[in-house]
């Protein structure tokens, strides 16, 4: 080849490479286009090898051209390379775009379950005025749940308590709980007098679910003992902490009852937290709810733990907290507590 002819293929490789420069849509595209352009096995090195042909004094002219080729492309791929770079940062600017302003998905925070919530509060009001917080198990045995509480084999009084049983060693002596006062007798037996605790846990009974009475439910009992304790200890702590939960609108009041654990024995209720005591359709227009039993602690169960009847005199009581709850957010079926659906519960 002449000198005229190597200049004019390097001219037309410059020509032809600046097109395909121009034409790489990639950043891989322009890898390959520089690969082929000012590879080893380029073209522009090709002709490299072509100078031996050439008169030693025409190659100084041809060495520089080529170099000016080189360069030429080079500088065209490295503006190519940051146009391409540049491209790609504004069109992931749009396309990885985040919108910082919506909202994100956020999760409620969940609360306490109502009876939860009353259980906290009546273990307040009590260890507010000087009580424990005493437990027992749930699977009770029949000396804690009946016999000790003066409930001896055969008292028609057990029939009353609809007892579910398990099976486990002697027929009809293991149990679940029917009620809270085998605290009681457990605290009695562990620590002497003065005593003053609070039980609160569940309860079972073999009920039939209706609107008020659920096969399980919750109980809070309470038991004082110590010198000089009567009656009227009993009838003013009622009405304390029912002035401490509900306000000084409602009282309590007493009517005589039975259980084998106290003497006397009283059932009480309270006035009607909806009417105050006007009468309405949850009271069935007495102005009163029941709410549970009470009484002094019967010499017999003090005997049978070993704590001097003349020494010492007591009062219990207990009721139930799930119908506290009922009453105090209208809830009309004692199911809708227990369902577990986070949509009744969230309500309150
Ligand atoms: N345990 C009784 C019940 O469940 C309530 C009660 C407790 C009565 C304490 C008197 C004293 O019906």
């Amino acid at each position: 080849m002449t000198p005229a002819e190597i200049a004019e293929t390097t001219e037309r490789l410059v020509a032809s490479g600046a097109a395909d420069i121009d034409a790489a849509s990639s950043a891989e595209k322009l890898d390959e286009v520089e690969r082929a352009l000012l590879g080893k096995a380029s073209p522009l090195n090709e002709i490299r090898k072509l100078m031996k042909d050439v008169a030693e004094a025409d190659r100084p002219e041809i060495g520089k051209n080529v170099s000016a080729a080189r360069a030429t492309l080079e500088q065209k791929v490295a503006d190519r390379r940051a146009a391409l770079t540049k491209a790609a940062r504004a069109l992931s600017l749009v396309e990885d775009r985040l919108d910082l302003t919506i909202g994100g998905r956020g999760y409620r925070r969940g609360h306490l379950h109502p009876v939860t919530r009353i259980w906290r509060e009546l273990e307040d009001v009590f260890v507010g005025m000087g009580y424990r917080v005493a437990e027992g198990p749930e699977v009770e045995l029949d000396w804690y749940n009946f016999e000790a509480l003066n409930f001896p084999p055969g008292h028609p009084a057990r029939a009353m308590q609809d007892t579910l049983y398990v099976k486990l060693g002697e027929p009809e002596q293991v149990m679940l709980r029917t009620h809270t006062s085998p605290v009681q007798v457990r605290v009695m037996e562990r620590q002497p007098p003065p005593i003053y605790v609070v039980a609160l846990g569940r309860a079972f009974r073999r009920d039939t679910l209706d609107a008020r009475h659920s096969p399980v439910f919750h109980q809070i009992e309470c038991l004082t003992v110590d010198r000089g304790i009567t009656l009227g200890h009993l009838l003013g702590t009622i009405e304390m902490f029912v002035h401490a939960l509900f306000g000084p609108n409602i009282s309590a009041r007493f009517n005589p009852s039975y259980f084998p654990f106290t003497e006397p024995s009283a059932e009480f209720a309270m006035t009607c937290v909806f009417c105050e005591g006007e009468g309405c359709t949850v009271c069935s227009r007495t102005g009163w709810v029941e709410l549970g039993g009470c009484g002094m602690v019967d010499p017999n169960v003090f005997r049978a733990v070993n704590i001097d009847p003349e020494e010492y005199t007591g009062f219990a009581f207990g009721f139930g907290i799930d119908r506290l709850v009922q009453l105090l957010y209208g809830v009309d079926h004692i199911k809708n507590l227990w369902d577990g659906d986070v949509r009744f519960a969230a309500q309150f």
